[in-house]
């Protein structure tokens, strides 16, 4: 395939970036998204040119570092997949496609596609956690009972990678589906009980103090994370957040 590319340029974070085009030619529709973004690379680099900064770490879909918005959408045109899993063969030749960062006023750009997500690492801090007796007495987590279906949903919230692509997607750049994910993963499990009032308000206070938007049920973050999250862990997190403001 042979394909052209409108790509954001920003060489810092006080930089004005803007969309610069590039041609690339024989790419492979077995290549992933990423392999493709290679050989541009090599390319820039043996002409002399400053090569695109973009983000990835594990190029198969769990560390959630490949931040890539792709012709209007977060990850690309298919569905359950993160950039780095997104392979070529969605698109033909002569496609002309549209690359920028994931846009939040929360996520500043760094360089090219590059975004800090450090306020998602903030909100994490915050209460994405539970506190565990290490002294030698530590309980076997199998020694408490868990129903399959609780043990079912923790785990389907447990699985969201922190992409990000759900606050590239919102009309309100909101992060409610990665908090609401990471407030239930605990929610629904006995050991995050004892921490959980703290845990949500404190999440969510951090959440509103990093700049992100309210979610107004639009529904686009569930449609476009890479890990099916689904929007109902954004009405647990709100049940947790109304029991937690009644109890303290
Ligand atoms: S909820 Fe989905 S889109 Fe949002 S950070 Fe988690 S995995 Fe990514
Ligand atoms: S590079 Fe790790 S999820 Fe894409």
């Amino acid at each position: 395939m042979n394909l052209t590319l409108k790509i954001w340029r920003q060489s810092n974070a006080q930089a004005t970036g803007k969309m610069v085009d590039y041609k690339v030619t024989e790419i492979s529709e077995h290549m992933s998204f990423l392999e493709m973004m290679d050989v541009l690379n090599e390319q820039l680099i043996n002409n002399g040119e400053e090569p695109v900064a973009f983000d990835h770490d594990c190029r198969e879909g769990i560390c959630g570092m490949c931040s890539m918005f792709i012709n209007g959408e977060a990850h690309g045109p298919d569905r359950g997949v993160t950039t780095c899993q997104l392979h070529m063969r969605m698109f033909k030749d002569g496609d002309t496609i549209t690359i920028e960062p994931f846009r939040a006023k929360a996520f500043p750009v760094i360089k090219d596609l590059v975004v800090d997500r450090g306020s998602f690492d903030r909100i994490q801090h915050a209460g994405g956690y539970i506190s565990v007796n290490t002294s030698g007495n530590t309980q076997d987590a199998n020694g408490i009972p868990i129903s399959k279906h609780a043990a079912d949903e923790a785990m389907d919230a447990a699985t969201c990678i922190g992409c990000g692509a759900c606050v590239a997607s919102c009309k309100n750049a909101s992060a409610m589906l990665f908090v609401g994910a990471k407030v239930s993963q605990y929610a629904l499990l006995p050991q995050g009980q004892v921490e959980a009032v703290d845990r949500v308000k404190n999440m969510v206070a951090q959440m509103d103090l990093e700049g992100f938007g309210n979610c107004t049920n639009t529904g686009a973050c569930e449609v476009e994370c890479p890990k099916g999250i689904s929007l109902e862990n954004i009405a647990r997190m709100n049940r947790e957040f109304l029991s937690a403001n009644v109890k303290s």
